[in-house]
């Protein structure tokens, strides 16, 4: 890792934004890294279909809790579909550092559990036309 990613990381990872709990979240979901156990929780309280908060808390390594930080960050204010649009480059481009197979897995942890998320709005969803 470079210096200046480095330490853009670290800094997610000391100063972890969106760490907490909604009081009213429209959608919760925890996803473990199968590879360690460690786990990831992301909120988000939604308004149509925007987030309009999001938190994170879980236990884990650097790159996975300064992930989910910027993963926090960088989709409040997005629609569900911009959201269901972002790729695995997507989440990486966010840490800027290269991983290997290992960390690939800490640093997509996050969006693996926001897309776990999103399926449960897609089921509701499709509930509520049936
Ligand atoms: Fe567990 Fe990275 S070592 S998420």
């Amino acid at each position: 890792m470079t210096t200046p990613y480095r330490e853009h990381v670290l800094d997610h990872y000391r100063n972890p934004r969106n760490r907490g709990t909604l009081d009213y979240p429209d959608v919760v979901q925890e996803l473990d890294n199968p590879v360690c156990g460690d786990t990831v929780r992301i909120e988000l309280r939604l308004e149509g279909d925007r987030v309009i908060d999001a938190r994170f808390t879980g236990r884990g390594c650097v790159i996975s809790i300064a992930a989910a930080s910027m993963l926090t960050e960088a989709i409040k204010g997005k629609a569900l579909k911009e959201l269901r649009e972002m790729t695995d480059d997507d989440a990486l481009a966010l840490l800027g550092v290269p991983l290997g197979a290992v960390r690939v897995k800490c640093g997509l942890l996050p969006l693996r559990t926001l897309q776990k998320g999103l399926e449960q709005i897609k089921t509701h969803d499709t509930r509520r036309l049936e």
